[in-house]
């Protein structure tokens, strides 16, 4: 079956954030992490029936649905698991804040890596625990950790790593010597690895897969907290349904203990969509991974044709981490969307000088995007007195 990626229907005829915030200008949003395709046939049409059906009454996870979960696991990913594991919830920022609160106690320290996913940032404040962080740094090409800095950051009261995997917004998927590492160093500190997976079937090279840190053995498993959802993969974010896959007994009674009486059940269109898309979405998932492959090597070469901006480029997501410090550029993204682009701020993601670029979109709207962008910076390269300060 073909999908075709360039014909995406119109945003602003219906309410929603993406476009929604630049509705009445010329700016073309490429910020939230959402895509502008439509959910594939197979998860429209498993919600159509079951609206056709026209009782919403409670319902918890059904057997199929597991089942499908649990299978899409050791199919895409090698990784078998128990279904007792599972823990289902509306979402995966949901889960990293209970992660915090699971783990540990009052005062101590969550870590993690900047840049990040901001919900990342702000998850242990909400939750009485204080953040600790490293960057992570741009070497040879790609984004990398700072293993030292890494070491160094985490001290006697942290609990919880943070992970995030494929990485939002660097889009590296780490590799086997990566996860290792981090892996070791959570046995060495006695850590709990809270690893957020979402964009795992979003792998864009083929030379590249993804690899649950959990699945690395089973003693990391028992110390980890994988979160997934098929909200990004799939684009159905706003159906709200994600996993937690807590292989140890205590951890996810904890774990559960802290969303008792908090956090809701999900919603019944969001467990149909997930099946339906864990089961039947794999043709629409290749499809959409070489469209998004054909826009990243866009973006990668429209980039490397701006002067004083540069990017790694990412191996999984739709995202493209872009560095602008060297294009002098007071407030980037402020700068682009005057530009008419609506793009993420770096400072949300720790790190100022940075924007990131959403391309799950038409071909079409990218060009546009980046042939503004473009224009305008050589528009401000000609304004007198135009500074470049240029950053190793
Ligand atoms: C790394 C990461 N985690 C979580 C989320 C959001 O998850 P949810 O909408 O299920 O809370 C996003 C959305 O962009 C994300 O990029």
């Amino acid at each position: 079956m073909d999908f075709d990626f360039n014909q995406t229907p119109d945003r602003r005829a219906i309410p929603g954030e993406k476009w929604g915030r630049y509705a009445g200008r010329d700016v073309l949003p490429l910020w939230v992490a959402d895509m502008d395709f439509a959910a594939p046939p197979s998860v429209l049409e498993a919600l159509a029936a079951r609206i056709a059906h026209g009782v919403f009454g409670y319902t918890h996870p059904w057997p199929a649905l597991v089942e499908a979960v649990v299978h899409s696991l050791a199919r895409d990913h090698g990784w078998a698991i128990d279904p007792g594991w599972l823990v289902w919830l509306p979402g995966v920022v949901s889960a990293f804040n209970l992660a915090c609160r699971a783990v540990g106690a009052e005062g101590d320290e969550v870590f993690t890596a900047t840049p990040i996913y901001p919900p990342f940032l702000a998850a242990p404040g909400n939750n009485g625990r204080r953040l600790a962080q490293a960057p992570l740094i741009r070497a040879d090409g790609r984004w990398q950790w700072d293993r030292a800095a890494t070491r160094a950051a985490i001290g006697p009261r942290t609990r919880l790593f943070m992970l995030c995997n494929p990485h939002n917004p660097a889009g590296r998927v780490f590799d086997q010597d990566e996860l290792l590492w981090i892996a070791a160093l959570a046995e060495e500190r006695d850590l709990v690895i809270c690893s957020d997976e979402i964009h795992c079937g979003l792998v864009l090279d083929p030379d590249k897969a993804h690899r649950p840190i959990a699945s690395l053995a089973p003693e990391i498993a028992r110390r980890t907290i994988t979160l997934l959802a098929p909200s990004k993969t799939w684009n159905i974010p706003a159906l709200y349904c994600a996993i937690a896959i807590i292989p140890d007994a205590v951890l996810r009674a904890r774990f559960r203990h802290a969303a008792r009486g908090i956090v809701p059940e999900i919603n019944v269109l969001g467990l149909v969509a997930a099946e339906a898309a864990y089961r039947d979405g794999e043709p629409w998932r290749r499809a959409l991974i070489a469209h998004l492959r054909g826009n990243r090597d866009r973006v990668v070469e429209a980039v490397a044709a701006m002067p004083g901006l540069s990017m790694s480029a990412p191996e999984a997501t739709y995202l493209a981490w872009i560095d602008c410090r060297a294009a002098g550029l007071e407030d980037p993204a402020a700068f682009f969307e005057a530009a008419g682009v609506g793009l993420s701020d770096g400072r949300a993601f720790g790190l100022p000088g940075f924007v990131r670029l959403n391309f799950g979109c038409a071909r079409t709207t990218l060009d546009e995007a980046l042939t503004r962008m473009a224009s305008g910076i050589r528009d401000q390269e000609k304004q007198p007195g135009a500074k470049r300060p240029y950053i190793d």
